[in-house]
């Protein structure tokens, strides 16, 4: 499923209407007979319905709704609008004449909204689509505060009005909608910010734009099973140690060493081939008690940290690997700087991941000039080391950010975690939106990293390596809740006096 911005989808629109020869207004017809197919299904002709329409395209499949529900028989359908005929579009205006023509009541007065809304068992919302574009106030912001009052369940077409459809920001006030009905794509704002909360259920209607016309313009597509499925490395009957990759990972310190533990326990259960460890000496026993599978290099060691006869060592190891793992619990230090700068410069494909991604900022040139893949995986915080915004800046429109930082740097995959995750290069773009915040502790970012290092050993392919490991990762987590719900409930049921035959589960 493809994740768009608000631009695109008007491309797509005007595209469709163009190349395909379909009329605007038919356009708009589709859109309304997607929400109405929902109304079918969930009411009879029957049901009280009020449709709120605003002055652009979004309230003109408001209009186009009510007039093929009046047509089709539905009796009590009204509407409200604070638009006089003028201010609307010409398409949504051609809808609204074919409502008067069908006598649909439409009501324009502020006051009489309540009433409306008391009268009423469903609620439309069609004020504001993907055109919105500045904050609401005044009398729309109103009829959106009148309409979460009511407590109606609420419909709304293509966007939860005052939801901003490229940030997901709120713009002031939103309608809580019960069910979001969007057309062709998803757009950003439904997954990101206060978007995704205010959508409630989220249905996704074809409105007959092709795949291929999607595909050609600038998109996202969202991760789902079968997705990540094919993303997978394949692993073949026949194969040895030496089909799965080669990979060196370097981190760890006496204070972190559980970073480079958890990473390098992911990556083992991923199916990597061989690992090694470059770690500072201090901890190097400690490791090979807890990994008996991993191969060791031990450091110069100060402090239980990288020392600076590390970086030599390292020149004599470096190897054949087909892949180096940098950042896992290094600490941030002069000598765990040079390794990183040492690690850029070679032409073995490469991951940086925590501390090595601090150390980042002062060697962008590096990664610009770097041809062999690099994935970097960072956080907000992280990402803000390597593009001079600040994390608010990030977090307000990762998209955005997102999409400068890979059209800057073409050669690097980049894995933005958050609730929702990004994995970009300049030519591809997976959207993470499933796990939970039991993933939002300590060590969760090393395990991701094992996950993905173990996959990009096996497959030599970063993006697919990326945006599958990402998807397992919070499959995890969203399957481990599952079972500690389970058996939280199970053991708060147990204690109380109910019988033991109510099952949760
Ligand atoms: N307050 C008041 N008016 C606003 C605000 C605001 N905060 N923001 C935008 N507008 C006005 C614009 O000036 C414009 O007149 O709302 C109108 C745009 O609203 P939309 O209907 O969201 O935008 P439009 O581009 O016409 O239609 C896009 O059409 O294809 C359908 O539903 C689909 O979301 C899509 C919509």
């Amino acid at each position: 499923m493809y994740i768009v911005d608000s631009k695109t989808m008007h491309r797509l629109d005007e595209q469709l209407i163009k190349q395909q020869r379909v009329s605007s207004l038919d356009l708009m017809k589709r859109a309304a007979s997607g929400v109405k197919d929902y109304i079918d299904e969930h009411h009879t002709k029957l049901v009280r319905i009020l449709i709120v329409c605003g002055v652009g395209n979004n309230g003109g499949d408001g209009f186009a709704l009510a007039s093929l529900l009046k047509e089709d028989g539905y009796v009590n359908v009204t509407l409200f609008t604070l638009a006089n005929e003028n201010q609307l579009t010409s398409d949504a205006r051609f809808y609204a004449l074919r409502c008067a023509q069908l006598n649909i009541p439409c009501f324009h007065q502020l006051h009489e909204l309540e009433g409306l809304l008391k009268n009423s068992e469903q609620c439309v919302d069609a004020l504001f689509g993907t055109g919105l574009s500045r904050g609401i106030h005044g009398d729309y912001a109103q009829v959106i505060h009148q309409i979460n009052a009511s407590k109606l369940p609420c419909i709304s077409i293509d966007m939860p009005s005052g939801i901003h459809s490229d940030t997901g920001a709120c713009m002031g006030c939103a309608i809580h909608a019960d069910v979001t009905i969007s057309f062709a794509c998803y757009k950003q704002g439904q997954l990101l910010g206060e978007g995704r909360r205010y959508c409630g259920h989220l249905k996704i209607v074809d409105i007959g734009i092709p795949h291929e016309m999607i595909a050609k313009e600038e998109h996202a597509i969202l991760l789902t099973e079968d997705k990540t499925r094919q993303l997978l490395p394949k692993r073949f009957e026949q194969s040895h140690k030496g089909s799965y990759g080669k990979v060196l990972a370097i981190g760890g310190s006496r204070s972190m060493h559980g970073a480079i533990t958890l990473c390098a326990k992911a990556m083992l259960r991923s199916g990597v081939g061989t690992l090694t460890l470059f770690v500072p000496k201090s901890i190097g026993m400690l490791l090979a008690m807890k990994l008996e599978e991993c191969m060791l290099i031990e450091a110069d060691d100060e402090n239980g940290m990288f020392a600076q006869g590390a970086l030599s060592l390292l020149k004599e190891k470096i190897g054949d690997y087909d892949l180096i793992v940098i950042g896992n619990g290094m600490g941030r230090t002069k000598a765990s700087e040079a390794l990183v700068a040492y690690v850029l410069q070679q032409d073995t494909p490469c991951i940086l991941d925590a501390d090595a991604l601090w150390s980042c900022a002062k060697y962008r040139e590096l990664i610009k000039r770097r041809q062999a893949p690099l994935i970097v995986t960072p956080h907000p915080k992280e990402f803000s080391y390597l593009t001079s915004k600040s994390t608010a800046e990030i977090k307000a429109d990762p998209f955005k950010a997102v999409r400068e930082f890979t059209s800057c740097y073409p050669n690097v995959t980049l894995v933005y975690k958050d609730y929702v995750s990004i994995i970009a290069t300049d030519k591809k773009c997976y959207v993470n939106c499933i796990g939970n915040n039991a993933l939002a502790k300590g060590g969760s970012g090393d395990v991701l990293c094992g996950i993905i290092s173990g996959l990009y050993a096996q497959s030599k392919q970063a993006i697919e390596a990326a945006g599958a490991g990402v998807y397992v990762h919070a499959k995890c987590a969203d399957e481990l809740l599952q079972v500690k719900m389970q058996t939280v409930f199970y053991q708060v049921i147990s204690s109380l006096p109910y019988p033991r035959y109510i099952k949760l589960y």
